[in-house]
């Protein structure tokens, strides 16, 4: 079965394809459209992954879905949020989002963070979210060349490594966006027809 992604970010679809099973595959909205930055307009998850995966339905008039993620402080009142990719800036810089966060967090008290992930899928008929979370805590500096984005300053669990510092598969066992893939695969597996 193929489902539309509606990201441009390539990483994450191989990340993506590498926790689905053989008789699925997620193709890029690239291979269909170049209007694959599609907005995230929303102050929740869900309502910029629904919308996302929505656009994509739109657009390809096959079964679509879409994350939209991020990283929530405790002591910043849960910033980055929604603004994850765009905490520094519209460049959407990692390194200068990791920069900013470390000097957000120089004057307050506590370091738990977690990682949150809304996955939206859409049909046409069906919309169902389904959500993954990650706790854990920020890193004094940035550790490791894994992963992508705050991957380098976020420690989950009980771990002392960073995400960055793990490969991708350890980092699968229990990430967000794993965590949401089984919820939102188990329920693909219950469609007619599968
Ligand atoms: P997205 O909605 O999954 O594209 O995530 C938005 C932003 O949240 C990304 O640009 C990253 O800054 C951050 N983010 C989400 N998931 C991860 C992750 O697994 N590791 C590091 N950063 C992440």
């Amino acid at each position: 079965m193929v489902l539309v992604f509606a990201s441009g970010n390539e990483g994450k679809l191989r990340e993506i394809n590498s926790l689905l099973p053989v008789d699925f595959r997620a193709e890029s909205l690239a291979a269909f459209t170049s209007e694959t930055d599609i907005a995230e307009p929303y102050f929740t998850f869900a309502e910029n992954a629904m919308h996302k995966a929505k656009e994509a339905f739109r657009i390809t008039g096959l079964p679509s879905f879409a994350d939209d993620s991020g990283l929530e402080v405790r002591a910043l009142g849960g910033k980055p949020g929604v603004f994850s990719a765009r905490y520094a800036g519209e460049k959407k810089d990692p390194s200068a989002n990791n920069e900013k966060l470390l000097r957000e967090m120089e004057n307050v008290a506590g370091r738990e963070a977690r990682f949150r992930t809304v996955i939206a899928f859409y049909d046409g008929k069906n919309g169902k979210l389904f959500e993954g979370v990650v706790e854990g805590r920020i890193a004094h500096s940035p550790r490791g060349s894994n992963g992508f984005g705050y991957d380098p300053l976020f420690i989950p669990g009980n771990s002392d490594r960073t995400f960055a510092e793990m490969e991708l598969a350890e980092k699968n066992r229990n990430s967000h966006r794993a965590k949401a893939f089984a919820a939102f695969l188990g329920w693909l597996k219950t469609l007619p027809g599968q």
